[in-house]
């Protein structure tokens, strides 16, 4: 499995859908990644994309593209529920994965699927591109040397208000529409990481969890949603996340000698690079120090060059976001859908 050093992996593209377009730009600023092929259910809009990104493959089937002896690693960025059918069909095919998040649509599929990379023995990511960026490490660091003395508590919100489109991804039950799947993942898996930073550890589960939503009477699906969690040491979370309400889209880090506010904790330093700041202020709410991310690497190209750093090592998963890690997170993130009522055909 282990990749040649400094060789290019080379990436085959399910879907020319939104966030696929974004990684491709990624792929094509990193030092590691090249794209092979990609596809689209309609052949003709695989080519179009093929053109514009100047890849020389391009199917009108996904299996196509998973059986195409060009493609090292698979990209995945179907709707959530269709992560778990591909994923699984690639790693069959002994294709290194990564899948867009959340993995699968709960921790039941995400055992699946990675039981399949297992037993293929190929890597497989959640692709969190945040825990990929540099910034996320060096918060990680902070909480870990108690910057801001012991963590007592955190606040981290992901929502943003979209078309209110009842056909569309966002609010569509059949498509996996919901802001807990669609960006929830993203404070939960936050809240885990720092609790577990605190602890000494890679990640921690909460030990209680409680969540309200408002579920949208014409959708069916939560249109927003908070939960608080409960982590061992008594170290609390208010998440929110939403797919029809604008939040902050911020993390708050609340120690016993002050806090760290991280203004852009997804994005990092921007899609393209640039810079991202963490603010350390005291008790008192005084600015002690600002911590500056900068970097020309772009998101989605830090987020490939990460998938290929494990392959070179010869990891199965990346310290990023490991598999029982992805695991736990979806645990957390069935127990939030079950507080607020939310539920998938999948589920059953
Ligand atoms: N990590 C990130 O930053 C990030 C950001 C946004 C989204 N995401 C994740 O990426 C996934 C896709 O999101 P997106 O924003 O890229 O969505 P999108 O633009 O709507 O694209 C989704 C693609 O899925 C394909 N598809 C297959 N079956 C479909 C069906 N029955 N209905 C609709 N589309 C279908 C379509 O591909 P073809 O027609 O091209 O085959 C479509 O282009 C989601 O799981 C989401 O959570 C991640």
């Amino acid at each position: 499995m282990p990749a040649a050093e400094n060789s290019k992996i080379s990436w085959g593209i399910i879907t020319a859908g939104k966030i696929a377009r974004k990684f491709c730009n990624g792929v094509l600023r990193s030092r590691t990644g090249a794209l092979a092929a990609v596809a689209a259910r309609d052949i003709e809009r695989a080519r179009a994309f093929a053109t514009e990104f100047d890849i020389p493959g391009f199917h009108g089937s996904y299996q196509a593209l998973i059986d195409d002896p060009s493609v090292q690693a698979v990209y995945i960025g179907t709707p959530h529920p269709m992560h778990a059918r591909w994923a699984i069909a690639a790693a069959k095919a002994g294709k290194h994965v990564l899948c867009e998040k959340p993995i699968g649509m709960n921790r039941a599929e995400a055992e699946q699927i990675v039981a399949a990379a297992g037993e293929a023995g190929v890597f497989l990511m959640e692709a969190f591109m945040y825990r990929c960026h540099p910034q996320t490490a060096r918060l990680v660091e902070l909480v870990r040397s108690r910057r801001v003395g012991e963590l007592r508590a955190l606040r981290a919100t992901f929502s943003y208000k979209g078309t209110h489109d009842l056909n569309g991804l966002k609010l569509n039950r059949k498509l996996g529409g919901g802001g807990i799947l669609d960006v929830g993942c993203y404070p939960v898996s936050m809240a885990r990481l720092l609790a577990g930073a605190a602890l000494g550890r890679d990640f921690e589960q909460p030990l209680e969890l409680s969540g309200m939503a408002r579920i949208g009477a014409q959708s069916g699906v939560d249109e927003y949603a908070t939960a608080l969690l409960k982590f061992e040491d008594d170290v609390l979370a208010q998440l929110a996340c939403g797919v029809q309400l604008a939040m902050d889209n911020t993390v708050t880090v609340f120690g016993t000698q002050g806090r760290i506010e991280v203004l852009s904790p997804w994005f990092g330093s921007g899609i393209e690079g640039g810079t991202a700041s963490m603010l350390i202020k005291n008790t008192a709410g005084e600015l002690e120090e600002e911590i500056v991310t900068a970097t020309d690497d772009w998101l989605y190209a830090i987020e490939a060059d990460t998938v290929t750093a494990s392959l070179e090592r010869g990891r199965a998963h990346s310290p990023a976001m490991s598999w029982d890690d992805t695991l736990g997170n979806m645990e957390v993130l069935d127990h939030w859908r079950r507080c607020v009522g939310m539920h998938y055909s999948s589920d059953t």
